[in-house]
């Protein structure tokens, strides 16, 4: 096939999946055929090294023009049906980062040297009490490390309706953590994340009064939060998709460093879907990061595609490596030949048995991104992560893809009135459908929107 021809089959491919409002992005190998190379090079807008964890997952180009619109298809169609069926949503350049809040995102350069320093996150915390107090209050005693290998610190913080009247309402369980994202000493790639009650057993907690505590909380220590979730295009779709006023809660700062970034996982919670938490809203603000990105059905259709190759005897390093003994790959064949087997198995921590192959570079980073499932994001972006559940959610794993660390913010998605949830068992419903339970009980995410 002609190096154009072959370009072309690529991203003009009828199963490529084509988010709006991005550029295709490809893979490549520096021992690509020259007349390969070329052609990329001649669309080329920029390139990326993708290195995480030690790990080299290749090279991706993004290339130019920006994909042409569905011809006949609204985009706001196009948006809801990619909500709907928990595919990622790029809002390309929503945002001004400097809009009002340029001063704040500056500060957060030097706050991911604060937070690595002991007490890093009190004093940050301690500097924001002139906005916080009366209402919030720092508990002068620690809170206990969730994750002793990555959590540097928790504070805990106590607020009150009325702090002269006894018995105003209050809640003494919110709290703010700082953790690094992986155990990996030279990955610099941090964590402050914002909410309440017990860590992992209470992430789906559908108390929105305290969610509303958290959101407030959040926002005074990170005002530029409000870029997103104040942004009238973001608010007016997601109010759109779920038919309800929606607020933005759990709010996560991240610093994706280089060598960093986040493994594959979903953000949904071990909870009926209906009421819960419906997914992520991701800004970037300063750097930027590299993504795949795509549904949880289309992950598990690439893991299948990507058995069949190697069943083939296609890439047989891969399969040596990843697969010691014969019977470890017969096993993972027969698995895959089973779609709901597979989709269950991705949606468990860290994918499951299935985590050293989608965690695989380049070959199924490569796969990935040349579906169409790859993404760069630079300040500005929005990225919305939908989630209606394990069956239906958005699948992500990050790069960082700018040479500093880039910074970052993650809103979990709510709705303001959520219908209540449906009864744990119910008729006609078959119970082996529920949730896979996760290693560490219920509540806890998949990755815990790492
Ligand atoms: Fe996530």
């Amino acid at each position: 096939m002609a190096p154009d021809d072959l370009l072309a089959s690529i991203v003009d491919a009828p199963d490529r999946d084509r988010c709006p409002g991005a550029r295709p992005v490809v893979s490549y190998r520096d021992d690509d055929e020259a007349d390969y190379l070329s052609m990329i090079d001649a669309r080329a807008h920029e390139r990326v090294h993708l290195v995480r964890r030690g790990i080299d997952h290749g090279w991706l180009a993004e290339l130019d023009p920006p994909l042409a619109p569905i011809p006949g298809v609204p985009e706001n169609a196009q948006l809801a049906q990619r909500w709907h069926t928990g595919r990622p949503i790029l809002l390309r350049g929503l945002v001004d980062p400097r809009a009002g809040f340029a001063e704040e995102v500056a500060a957060r350069r030097r706050l991911h040297d604060e937070l690595k320093e002991p007490g890093g996150l009190r004093r940050f915390l301690k500097a924001q009490r002139s906005d916080l107090e009366p209402n919030y209050t720092l508990q002068a005693r620690p809170g206990s490390l969730y994750d002793e290998e990555r959590d540097l610190e928790r504070v805990l913080v106590s607020w009150v309706l009325r702090p002269e009247d006894p018995r105003s309402p209050r809640a003494k369980d919110l709290w703010v953590k700082s953790g690094w994202l992986s155990d990996r000493e030279d990955d610099e790639s941090l964590r402050m994340r914002f909410s309440f009650g017990r860590e992992g057993a209470d992430d789906a907690s559908r108390d929105v009064r305290r969610h509303r505590r958290i959101e407030e909380l959040a926002e005074m220590c990170l005002p530029e939060a409000a870029l997103v979730s104040d942004h009238p295009r973001v608010v007016g779709l997601l109010e759109s998709w779920l038919g309800d006023e929606v607020f933005f809660t759990q709010h996560i700062a991240y610093w994706n460093a280089p060598g960093g970034g986040a493994l594959f996982h979903h953000d949904a919670l071990d909870e009926r879907a209906i009421g819960g938490q419906k997914g992520v809203c991701y800004l970037q603000l300063t750097g930027s990061t590299a993504w795949l990105a795509l549904s949880i059905e289309d992950l598990t259709r690439r893991v299948i595609e990507f058995a069949e190759y190697l069943a083939e005897g296609e890439l047989a390093w891969v399969r040596e490596s990843t697969f010691r003994k014969p019977e470890a790959f017969a096993q993972f064949i027969k698995m895959t030949g089973n779609f709901k087997r597979v989709r269950r198995e991705l949606a468990k921590p860290g994918c499951g048995r299935l985590g050293r192959i989608v965690g695989r570079g380049p070959e199924f980073t490569s796969l990935l991104a040349d579906a169409g499932h790859a993404l760069i994001l630079r300040a500005g972006d929005v990225l919305i992560l939908p989630n209606h559940g394990y069956d239906c959610t958005a699948m992500h794993s990050v790069f960082c893809a700018s040479e500093e660390p880039g910074y970052a913010l993650s809103l979990a998605i709510r709705e303001s009135n959520p219908p209540p949830p449906p009864p744990e068992e119910y008729p006609g419903e078959d119970p082996s459908e529920g949730p896979p339970r996760t290693r560490r009980g219920r509540g806890r995410s998949s990755r815990g929107r790492d």
